[in-house]
């Protein structure tokens, strides 16, 4: 049968682009700025964005386009005995896959919340008690499926099913035409009102304020590292799936820097409006805004919760803010499913409509771990371990394989064959030296913490 193709060249980079702009962007990136320097954190991210950043997408593109398979198969012919990274990268991105749709679900109960504040004024108590029902956090309180988290989960594995099921063109390509354009548009209009609030500037100030001290820590460079893995979503699968159905007449090097620079640029936009909401609210509540400063979790359902109850008109704000943290992180969950389900579909023969079915109706199961009331400490453990070791762990060894096993040169002038632009030298000395020695160092680093 013959590969399945992406319609246009627009419809493959919204969709690499709704891959990579994902929850992370919203509610990783502005922390993780504003806790490691600040201004200063754009050197260690930028550094970090063009030595691995770029050359990995390049890398990856042009083995899914070269290549035409997901992960496995496309490792598969670079050597027989390499399917096995393909098969470890895909496992990784179903760990990805089952942790991250709990929380687009709670984004889907909290964009209902959001019309009318339901989360009261304790949103502390609210999140955590009421909604998660942590309870004592005691042992014998966990365990037991919530059904009131376990609904908007399924809505969110329905649509994913559905895009997945319907196919590359008609179901991935036409929900991301949809999906991206409508994000896009929603976090501009939120920034468009949230910027002129008393305070928004204050919040920005602490953002952007260079703490140049920051620049010779290792953990500085740990963080940019390992957002810039996490937020391209590179080292799962993932952009190896989709850049096999690229057409036979592609520009790989341009497609690349596009979809980081779109991503990148958004995470920046990302970050203006979540301290611009911070500001305000420290404004408001009188408070320095270190004390209003939080991250992941923490931030998106108990921080701001706390702010939209602050704003003018909340009933519009909130809802529109939820809406975009649902679609970006739909998008993301969409190319990590889509990133398995080809690789089953590759290695057993089978149809999309049946992988897919047994992809999402597995991942379905399995997911609802997560909507006990014992998930969020789930969620914490598991994405403790999957962005300290193994997404470290599985860029380090493809960066490995592909420098020193294989010829970069070969990947460059494959690249450099079908591109408008050539790519330079830089990118093989990215690819050998600069990205497998910064990984290693960290990854060698996160381990020792983890294990001391
Ligand atoms: N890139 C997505 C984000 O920033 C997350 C993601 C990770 C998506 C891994 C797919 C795979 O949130
Ligand atoms: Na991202």
């Amino acid at each position: 049968m013959k590969r399945e193709q992406w319609g246009t060249r627009a419809g493959f980079i919204l969709a690499a682009v709704g891959s990579a702009i994902g929850l992370g962007n919203i509610w990783r990136f502005p922390y993780m700025a504003y806790e490691n320097g600040g201004g200063a954190f754009f050197i260690p991210y930028l550094f970090a964005m063009i030595t691995a950043g770029i050359p990995f997408m390049i890398m990856e593109f042009s083995l899914g386009h070269k290549l035409r398979g997901a992960a496995p198969r496309a490792f598969s012919k670079l050597g027989v005995k390499l399917e096995w990274l393909g098969w470890f990268q895909v496992f990784i991105a179903s760990v990805i896959a089952v942790y991250y749709v709990a929380v687009i679900g709670w984004a889907i109960s909290y964009l209902g919340f959001a019309f009318t504040q339901s989360w009261g004024s304790d949103t502390n108590a609210f999140f955590f008690s009421e909604y998660l029902k942590l309870g004592d956090n005691s042992p014998s309180n966990l365990g037991g499926l919530q059904l009131h988290i376990a609904i908007p989960m399924i809505i969110a594995w329905g649509i994913t099913f559905a895009a997945i099921f319907t196919g590359v063109k008609g179901g991935i390509e036409r929900a991301s035409k949809i999906m991206m354009p409508l994000l896009f548009l929603m976090v501009l209009a939120l920034i468009a009102r949230v910027i002129f609030l008393d305070g928004a500037l204050n919040g920005l100030n602490y953002l952007f304020q260079p703490d140049f001290s920051k620049i010779l820590d290792a953990k500085v460079w740990s963080a940019a590292y390992g957002q810039i893995f996490f937020t391209l979503s590179v080292g799962f699968a993932i952009m190896i799936a989709y850049s096999s159905y690229l057409p036979e007449k592609s520009d790989i090097s341009n497609n690349a820097f596009m979809t980081v620079l779109i991503n990148c640029g958004f995470s920046m936009v990302a970050g203006i409006l979540i301290f611009s909401v911070l500001g305000y609210m420290a404004q408001e509540q009188a408070k320095p805004l270190t004390e209003v400063v939080s991250a992941g979790v923490g931030l998106a359902f108990v921080t701001i919760p706390a702010a939209i109850n602050l704003l003018p008109a909340p009933y519009i704000l909130g809802p529109v803010f939820f809406l975009a943290l649902v679609v970006a992180g739909l998008s993301s969950h969409i190319s990590i499913i889509e990133a398995v389900t080809s690789a089953v579909m590759d290695k057993l023969k089978w149809s999309r409509k049946k992988a897919a079915s047994v992809v999402c109706g597995v991942g379905f199961i399995v997911s609802m771990a997560f909507a006990t009331n014992g998930g969020l400490l789930l969620l914490d453990l598991v994405d403790y371990f999957i962005n300290n070791v193994a997404l470290l762990a599985s860029c380090l060894i493809e960066l490995l394989v592909i420098g020193w096993l294989l010829k970069v040169s070969d990947i460059r002038s494959y690249v450099n064959s079908i591109s408008e632009f050539s790519i330079g030298k830089w990118f093989e000395i990215c690819i050998r030296f600069i990205s497998p020695i910064m990984l290693a160092i960290i990854l060698g680093t996160n381990l020792t913490n983890t294990f001391n």
